[in-house]
């Protein structure tokens, strides 16, 4: 039993029960998951009317689906009979939602539409519906929910930095629209969910955790991020509210370096560019590239890449993917930001397995972790997050700096998880 967050999340170090005690992780589906702000999806997954997807928040099963007013709505996918999953699939169309056991049918908003055999039930169908999240808003097309609807609007949750980390990422395309219907892949990890925003914001394990990459592909990580601070100038951004970066811009030593092409290989999502933005601020774009970032508590905006995770139980996670497109481009250069995302996250490449084999191993050695919390000596299991903590900096924005391989980025993460989490 944890009294206060407070003494288990220090500044610069966190107890590792944090990631093995099965309380700790109901406090989080409630404290994080339901009362916070999370991400479900992207409005290009479900472009028609009838259009859904599956997802969880938290442990709570929906369904994210277009409307025939062609709203985005987020609905529990659990049956208001009974409680049965309506939805089965990852994804698909109907024109109603039909439950397999009783035959109940409901509308894409949610609304009871249907009871076969009605004359024993005396309620009234508007109380039957399916429950939907307090609070469900978009931000460029990512959709966000709040279940409890205490979260306050979501632009607050993003603030100016989260807003201007998805901003950057959507401005790269030609339309300021992308699109994430490339399809997920998702690997299922035994460790908690916390590893993955860990380790996706930490610019201090490349060189170990990912040497067989760095060994055998050509990367612009080897001027952004590999080597420690004697070799680049990449910076660890805390934007506030939990959100993260690794600030890869000070690093790159030339235009679409993040894209691995020189200009004339793309000359026609160049040109796209140009027309848009205008010569000075498409150069601009086309040199910083996409943000390597976290927004909290469960996105991951991972250059061409876009993240998300799903926690299933204080040690099983799975962690999905999914190739950035463009709107506005050739499908050739989609199908490059395609293979370009399989060869760094897909089932055969090196990035998330690796990841995968270190969190398990941080999971295995946190296991014991609850029963020695008490104590100071053998098996306590603090954790240390102090990596440059004395030598970051404060912006004129009032962002905390770092170098790239300084744990500023993990301890953004826990500062706003226990605000969070001491909240009763
Ligand atoms: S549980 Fe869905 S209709 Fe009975
Ligand atoms: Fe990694």
């Amino acid at each position: 039993m944890i009294a206060d967050y407070a003494e288990v999340i220090h500044d610069d170090r966190v107890h590792g029960s944090l990631y093995s005690d099965p309380e700790v992780f109901d406090h989080e589906m409630d404290r994080i998951f339901r009362r916070g702000w999370v991400f479900v999806g992207h409005e290009s997954e479900v472009p028609q009317p009838g259009d859904w997807v599956t997802r969880l928040i938290g442990l709570e099963p929906v369904i994210m689906v277009r409307g025939t007013d062609r709203t985005v709505r987020v609905l529990s996918n659990r049956c208001a009979h009974r409680g049965t999953a309506l939805c089965w699939r990852e994804k698909g169309n109907s024109r109603v939602f039909q439950c397999n056991y009783h035959g109940w049918t409901f509308g894409l908003d949610g609304s009871l539409r249907g009871v076969p055999h009605k004359a024993g039930f005396e309620r009234e169908r508007a109380e039957l519906g399916l429950d939907r999240p307090r609070a469900v808003e978009l931000y460029r097309g990512f959709v966000f929910a709040n279940i409890s609807g205490d979260a306050g609007p979501l632009s607050d949750h993003l603030g100016a930095g989260g807003r201007e980390l998805i901003d950057r990422l959507c401005d790269l395309s030609p339309t300021g629209n992308i699109r994430l219907d490339a399809g997920w892949i998702g690997h299922r990890i035994q460790s908690n969910w916390k590893m993955w925003p860990e380790s996706d914001e930490d610019g201090y394990h490349v060189d170990f955790v990912h040497i067989s990459m760095l060994r055998t592909t050509q990367s612009y990580y080897q001027d952004t991020i590999v080597g420690g601070e004697a070799s680049n100038n990449s910076r660890a951004v805390d934007h506030g509210g939990g959100h993260s970066e690794l600030d890869m811009r000070p690093g790159y030593k030339s235009q679409l370096s993040w894209l691995g092409v020189t200009r004339e290989k793309v000359t026609e999502y160049c040109n796209a560019m140009v027309r848009r933005y205008g010569e000075a601020r498409a150069n601009r774009l086309l040199w910083e590239g996409p943000p390597h970032a976290f927004i909290f508590p469960n996105l991951f905006l991972a250059e061409l890449n876009l993240a998300r995770v799903e926690p299933l139980g204080v040690n099983l996670t799975v962690h999905y993917h999914t190739a950035v497109q463009f709107e506005g481009v050739d499908d050739q250069f989609n199908r490059r930001l395609l293979r370009q995302s399989e060869a760094a996250l897909g089932p055969g490449s090196f990035i998330v397995a690796d990841d995968a084999v270190t969190a398990e191993r941080m999971q295995t050695a946190f296991a014991g972790a609850a029963v020695g919390r008490s104590s100071n000596g053998f098996g306590a299991a603090w954790i240390d997050l102090s990596r440059g903590q004395k030598r970051e900096r404060v912006d004129e924005q009032g962002r905390r700096i770092g170098h790239v391989s300084d744990e500023v980025t993990n301890r953004a993460f826990w500062r706003r998880y226990r605000q969070m989490m001491r909240a009763k």
